[in-house]
């Protein structure tokens, strides 16, 4: 059959794109397929609305020479490049492909990501980065680390610019877990993801520690003892679905605002169980769950770092089709208590919703700081003053509701109202004071149970009663205006959607600066 130049020219486009999409080709992809892992495109197809994928650099190859590398080309190497959209809104995307040389990063593979990025960040729009390698391309040497440090001066550009997500769907080891590092927010995979410094061969040769794959960096060590993993998703599908459901409550750069979603839960619905929700004991824990769940559109709470550090509780929902940030101390987990990991976990998560535009709403029932040795020897100190950093530092709308403990220097670094606090309010059973009953009353009257051991605990019981009628109510802080006004707990919802109604056309500046020095 007759074949003019120019159909002849289109074949080969069409065939050398069917062979770039196989990437390193059908037995590697069956090799993936039975790590219970998807492709790059599979994992991409599953992200972007269908036909939405615009994929640049399809051709791009590496240009090593090194180890016989010249002879070894696969169109578009390892990592798939391009933009889309999740639920019609701009992203952009990478992809690696671990069926290309184990998607270990080449200098061509780091020009491709850093020109979606440089991209993302000139239109506007998140970049969200599917990791899964090998790390540096060990032939290419030092030109993969310089492609590593393009990739992560740009992570540190865009960051408070674009939102960056990453999601490590393989191994992602060495230095190169420093760009999902620099990211807002990281979710790895049950049992086929691991983020680590060093593997276990050298772990065991350089501290004799006899650890495994999963021990050492798995999705559940990250996501429940470091911190490193904000999401812990049981496989691919759902990791992917996560990460479209954290689009939908953030905004596409500084900005802008975060989408509104239309709700028909009334916004002065009112919940008489909260009035209720309360235990008559101050030392009775309650769940903290219940009264987010109650307050939010539809009961719909989007938790973030889920099972890290679990006595504070951060996440985004909506109230009145708009999108906020929740943060809640959990007195059923060491009674609310703000330690190391809490204060780092809440104040990462303030410091994102202040860089892009979304409101914060803070509940409060918080004891106070966790003493002892383990706490001050790890620096409670600075960790517990970035909380307080982050709070004192965000412009965005701040509405703080106290619902019960709010003691020491725990009440001030939860959004009071010397932080810049908007609209503080307390529900009728806050108790706001310098410390609880039981030590205030041993260390103001320790002398006088001393002098008459006889009746020290009458004393105490008499002094105490005292001391709860002057601190552990709301009224202290109500009369000198440190609180904006004392709410039943059942209209919380309608009190603060109409503070963030009222705040929405909030100003606020920071001195100018070069930058701050947020204590790290
Ligand atoms: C080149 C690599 C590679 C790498 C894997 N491959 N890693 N090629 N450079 N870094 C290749 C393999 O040779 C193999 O090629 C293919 O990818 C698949 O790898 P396998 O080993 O067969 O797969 P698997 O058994 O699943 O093991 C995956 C792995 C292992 C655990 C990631 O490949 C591995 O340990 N790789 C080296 C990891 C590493 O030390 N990287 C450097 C980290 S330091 P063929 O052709 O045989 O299929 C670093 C510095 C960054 O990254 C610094 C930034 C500042």
């Amino acid at each position: 059959m007759f074949m003019s130049i120019q159909q002849e020219k289109i074949g080969k486009l069409v065939a050398r794109r069917e062979k770039a999409l196989l990437g390193g080709g059908e037995k590697r992809i069956q090799a993936q397929h039975e790590k219970g892992k998807l492709t790059a495109r599979e994992r991409l197809s599953l992200l972007l609305d269908e036909g939405s994928f615009e994929e640049y650099d399809m051709f791009v190859r590496h240009r090593c020479t090194n180890f016989g590398m010249e002879k070894d080309h696969t169109d578009g190497d390892g990592v798939v490049t391009g933009c889309g959209t999740v639920d019609g809104r701009l992203v952009y995307v990478f992809a690696q492909d671990f069926t290309v040389s184990g998607g270990s990063l080449s200098k061509t593979m780091s020009e491709k990501i850093c020109k979606i990025m440089d991209l993302a960040v000139r239109n506007g729009a998140p970049v969200i980065g599917l990791n899964d390698s090998g790390g540096a391309r060990i032939q290419e040497g030092i030109d993969a680390l310089a492609g590593y440090g393009e990739i992560f001066e740009r992570n540190i550009l865009a960051s408070g610019v674009v939102p960056q997500i990453s999601g490590i769907f393989g191994p992602s080891a060495g230095g190169a877990v420093y760009s999902p590092a620099l990211t807002d927010f990281t979710l790895m995979v049950e049992n086929t993801s691991y983020m680590f410094l060093t593997g276990p061969a050298v772990v065991k040769s350089v501290t004799g520690e006899d650890v495994t794959q999963e021990q050492l960096g798995g999705a559940s060590v990250h996501a429940s003892k470091s911190g490193v993993a904000h999401f812990a998703a049981r496989d691919e599908q759902e990791g992917i679905a996560t990460i479209k459901k954290l689009l939908s409550f953030i905004p596409q750069n500084n900005l802008e605002t975060a989408p509104e979603r239309p709700t028909n839960d009334p916004y002065n619905r009112v919940d008489d169980a909260l009035n209720e929700i309360i235990p008559d004991s101050p030392n009775k824990a309650y769940d903290v769950y219940s009264v987010i769940r109650s307050i939010v559109d539809d009961g719909d709470f989007f938790e973030i770092h889920k099972d890290f550090a679990k006595n504070i509780i951060v996440g985004f929902a909506h109230m009145g089709g708009r999108s906020v940030g929740i943060v809640a101390n959990q007195p059923k987990v060491l009674a609310g208590v703000l330690d190391i990991n809490a204060s780092r976990k809440a104040a990462r998560f303030v410091r994102f919703c202040d860089a892009f535009n979304i409101p914060l709403v803070t509940l409060v029932d918080v004891p106070g700081f966790l003493c002892g040795t383990q706490q001050e020897y790890g620096a409670i100190i600075t960790n517990g003053a970035k909380l307080l950093y982050a709070y004192g530092e965000a412009t965005v709308p701040k509405v703080t509701v106290t619902l019960r403990k709010s003691y020491g220097g725990a009440h001030i670094v939860m959004s009071c109202k010397q932080l810049r606090g908007d609209i503080n309010y307390a529900w009728p059973s806050s108790e706001i004071a310098v410390m609880g009953a039981d030590g205030a009353v041993k260390v103001l009257y320790a002398k006088e149970m001393k002098s008459d051991p006889e009746h020290s605990e009458e004393i105490f019981q008499k002094r105490k009663e005292e001391y709860v009628e002057l601190f552990s109510n709301p009224y202290q802080a109500a009369e000198k205006g440190y609180i904006d006004d004392v709410i039943e707990p059942r209209n919380t919802r309608f009190r603060i959607i109409r503070a963030l109604c009222q705040l929405e056309g909030k100003r606020q500046e920071l001195p100018a600066k070069k930058h701050d020095n947020l204590p790290l």
